[in-house]
Protein backbone atom coordinates (compact mmCIF):
# COMPACT_ATOMS: atom_id res chain seq x y z
CA UNK A 1 0.00 0.00 0.00
CA UNK A 2 1.54 3.56 -0.67
CA UNK A 3 1.09 6.10 1.78
CA UNK A 4 -1.14 9.07 1.13
CA UNK A 5 -1.09 12.75 2.46
CA UNK A 6 -4.64 14.40 1.68
CA UNK A 7 -4.97 18.48 2.33
CA UNK A 8 -8.75 19.16 2.50
CA UNK A 9 -10.08 21.99 1.80
CA UNK A 10 -13.60 22.57 2.03
CA UNK A 11 -14.27 26.32 -0.02
CA UNK A 12 -17.82 28.22 1.47
CA UNK A 13 -18.39 31.00 3.01
CA UNK A 14 -21.32 30.00 5.39
CA UNK A 15 -20.04 26.47 6.57
CA UNK A 16 -17.84 25.83 10.04
CA UNK A 17 -15.54 23.32 10.53
CA UNK A 18 -17.98 21.85 12.65
CA UNK A 19 -20.89 21.60 10.03
CA UNK A 20 -18.42 20.32 6.97
CA UNK A 21 -19.90 16.90 6.98
CA UNK A 22 -18.84 16.87 2.99
CA UNK A 23 -15.17 17.28 4.73
CA UNK A 24 -16.07 14.90 7.28
CA UNK A 25 -17.09 11.74 4.93
CA UNK A 26 -13.81 12.07 2.73
CA UNK A 27 -11.88 12.15 5.72
CA UNK A 28 -13.62 9.04 6.83
CA UNK A 29 -13.20 7.22 3.50
CA UNK A 30 -9.39 8.42 3.54
CA UNK A 31 -8.73 6.66 6.77
CA UNK A 32 -10.70 3.65 5.58
CA UNK A 33 -8.60 3.53 2.51
CA UNK A 34 -5.23 3.52 5.37
CA UNK A 35 -4.13 6.65 4.28
CA UNK A 36 -3.29 9.93 6.07
CA UNK A 37 -5.26 13.62 6.29
CA UNK A 38 -2.65 15.90 7.23
CA UNK A 39 -5.21 18.89 7.65
CA UNK A 40 -8.85 19.85 6.96
CA UNK A 41 -9.84 23.17 6.67
CA UNK A 42 -12.29 26.49 5.89
CA UNK A 43 -11.83 28.79 3.20
CA UNK A 44 -14.48 31.48 2.37
CA UNK A 45 -14.75 31.58 -1.64
CA UNK A 46 -12.74 33.95 -2.55
CA UNK A 47 -10.24 32.93 -4.90
CA UNK A 48 -7.35 34.23 -3.83
CA UNK A 49 -7.68 32.77 -0.60
CA UNK A 50 -8.64 29.31 -2.03
CA UNK A 51 -5.25 29.54 -3.96
CA UNK A 52 -3.58 30.49 -0.85
CA UNK A 53 -4.76 27.41 0.60
CA UNK A 54 -3.53 25.02 -2.23
CA UNK A 55 0.11 26.79 -2.25
CA UNK A 56 -0.04 25.99 1.61
CA UNK A 57 -1.31 22.60 1.37
CA UNK A 58 1.73 22.05 -1.48
CA UNK A 59 4.04 23.44 0.55
CA UNK A 60 3.67 21.30 3.63
CA UNK A 61 3.58 18.25 1.74
CA UNK A 62 0.26 17.46 0.40
CA UNK A 63 0.29 14.05 -2.37
CA UNK A 64 -3.21 14.77 -2.85
CA UNK A 65 -5.27 18.20 -2.11
CA UNK A 66 -9.20 17.33 -2.28
CA UNK A 67 -11.29 20.87 -2.17
CA UNK A 68 -14.53 20.66 -2.19
CA UNK A 69 -17.36 23.04 -2.95
CA UNK A 70 -17.15 26.17 -4.95
CA UNK A 71 -17.11 23.80 -8.46
CA UNK A 72 -21.08 24.97 -9.61
CA UNK A 73 -22.34 27.76 -12.01
CA UNK A 74 -23.14 30.27 -9.21
CA UNK A 75 -21.11 33.72 -9.39
CA UNK A 76 -19.24 32.53 -6.26
CA UNK A 77 -17.62 29.58 -7.00
CA UNK A 78 -14.30 30.20 -8.48
CA UNK A 79 -12.83 27.10 -6.87
CA UNK A 80 -11.99 25.39 -10.47
CA UNK A 81 -10.35 29.45 -11.28
CA UNK A 82 -7.91 29.25 -7.83
CA UNK A 83 -6.79 25.75 -9.04
CA UNK A 84 -5.65 27.26 -12.22
CA UNK A 85 -4.16 30.04 -10.80
CA UNK A 86 -2.11 28.25 -8.87
CA UNK A 87 -1.35 24.77 -10.86
CA UNK A 88 1.20 23.76 -13.86
CA UNK A 89 -0.41 21.15 -15.59
CA UNK A 90 -4.10 19.68 -16.31
CA UNK A 91 -5.19 15.70 -15.44
CA UNK A 92 -8.64 16.18 -17.33
CA UNK A 93 -9.41 12.58 -17.21
CA UNK A 94 -9.94 12.56 -13.08
CA UNK A 95 -12.62 15.14 -13.71
CA UNK A 96 -13.96 13.33 -17.00
CA UNK A 97 -14.10 10.48 -15.04
CA UNK A 98 -15.81 11.80 -11.51
CA UNK A 99 -18.52 13.27 -14.28
CA UNK A 100 -18.86 10.44 -16.23
CA UNK A 101 -19.52 8.06 -13.29
CA UNK A 102 -21.71 10.65 -11.64
CA UNK A 103 -24.18 11.24 -14.88
CA UNK A 104 -25.25 7.89 -14.19
CA UNK A 105 -26.24 8.94 -10.53
CA UNK A 106 -27.66 12.52 -11.49
CA UNK A 107 -27.82 14.69 -14.64
CA UNK A 108 -26.93 17.49 -12.43
CA UNK A 109 -23.55 16.22 -13.05
CA UNK A 110 -22.43 17.86 -16.16
CA UNK A 111 -23.13 21.15 -13.93
CA UNK A 112 -19.59 20.56 -12.13
CA UNK A 113 -16.59 22.86 -13.46
CA UNK A 114 -14.18 21.02 -11.81
CA UNK A 115 -10.59 20.55 -12.64
CA UNK A 116 -8.18 18.67 -11.56
CA UNK A 117 -4.62 19.36 -11.92
CA UNK A 118 -0.74 19.19 -10.57
CA UNK A 119 0.96 22.13 -8.82
CA UNK A 120 4.28 20.54 -8.55
CA UNK A 121 3.79 17.05 -6.96
CA UNK A 122 0.76 17.52 -5.80
CA UNK A 123 -2.48 16.76 -7.41
CA UNK A 124 -5.47 19.21 -6.78
CA UNK A 125 -8.71 17.33 -7.34
CA UNK A 126 -11.93 19.78 -7.19
CA UNK A 127 -14.80 17.95 -5.73
CA UNK A 128 -18.20 19.62 -5.30
CA UNK A 129 -19.60 20.63 -1.92
CA UNK A 130 -22.27 18.41 -0.46
CA UNK A 131 -21.72 15.35 1.46
CA UNK A 132 -23.61 13.08 -0.90
CA UNK A 133 -22.00 14.84 -4.36
CA UNK A 134 -18.66 15.06 -2.50
CA UNK A 135 -18.41 11.06 -1.54
CA UNK A 136 -20.14 10.20 -5.38
CA UNK A 137 -17.04 11.71 -6.91
CA UNK A 138 -14.55 10.63 -4.52
CA UNK A 139 -16.15 6.95 -4.73
CA UNK A 140 -15.61 7.29 -8.36
CA UNK A 141 -11.92 8.04 -8.70
CA UNK A 142 -10.41 6.84 -5.30
CA UNK A 143 -8.99 3.41 -7.26
CA UNK A 144 -6.32 5.64 -9.33
CA UNK A 145 -5.03 7.51 -5.83
CA UNK A 146 -1.85 5.29 -5.27
CA UNK A 147 -0.78 4.99 -8.77
CA UNK A 148 -1.24 8.31 -9.56
CA UNK A 149 0.75 8.99 -6.42
CA UNK A 150 3.65 6.26 -7.45
CA UNK A 151 3.70 8.05 -10.86
CA UNK A 152 4.14 11.57 -9.86
CA UNK A 153 7.16 10.50 -7.20
CA UNK A 154 8.86 8.72 -10.57
CA UNK A 155 7.64 4.66 -10.44
CA UNK A 156 6.60 3.44 -13.91
CA UNK A 157 3.73 0.83 -14.38
N1 LIG B 1 -21.88 14.84 -8.77
C1 LIG B 1 -22.46 13.83 -8.13
N2 LIG B 1 -21.89 12.63 -8.15
N3 LIG B 1 -23.61 13.97 -7.43
C2 LIG B 1 -24.23 15.19 -7.37
O1 LIG B 1 -25.28 15.28 -6.70
N4 LIG B 1 -24.16 17.57 -8.03
C3 LIG B 1 -23.80 18.47 -9.12
C4 LIG B 1 -22.36 18.40 -9.54
N5 LIG B 1 -21.80 17.07 -9.39
C5 LIG B 1 -23.65 16.31 -8.05
C6 LIG B 1 -22.44 16.07 -8.75
C7 LIG B 1 -24.18 19.87 -8.87
S1 LIG B 1 -25.84 20.14 -8.59
C8 LIG B 1 -23.28 20.93 -8.94
S2 LIG B 1 -23.81 22.52 -8.89
C9 LIG B 1 -21.85 20.66 -9.15
O2 LIG B 1 -21.55 19.31 -8.85
C10 LIG B 1 -20.91 21.58 -8.40
O3 LIG B 1 -21.11 21.49 -7.02
P1 LIG B 1 -20.46 22.56 -6.03
O4 LIG B 1 -20.88 23.91 -6.48
O5 LIG B 1 -20.97 22.18 -4.67
O6 LIG B 1 -18.95 22.39 -6.12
Amino acid sequence: MTKIDFAIITCSSTRSLAEDTAGAALAEKIMQNGWNVMSHGIVTDDRKAIAEAIIVAEYEGADIVLTCGGSGLSLADVTPEATADVCDRNVPGIAEAMRAKSLEITGRAMLSRAVCMQRGKTLVVNLPGSKKAATECFDAIYEQFEHAVEMTAGGGH
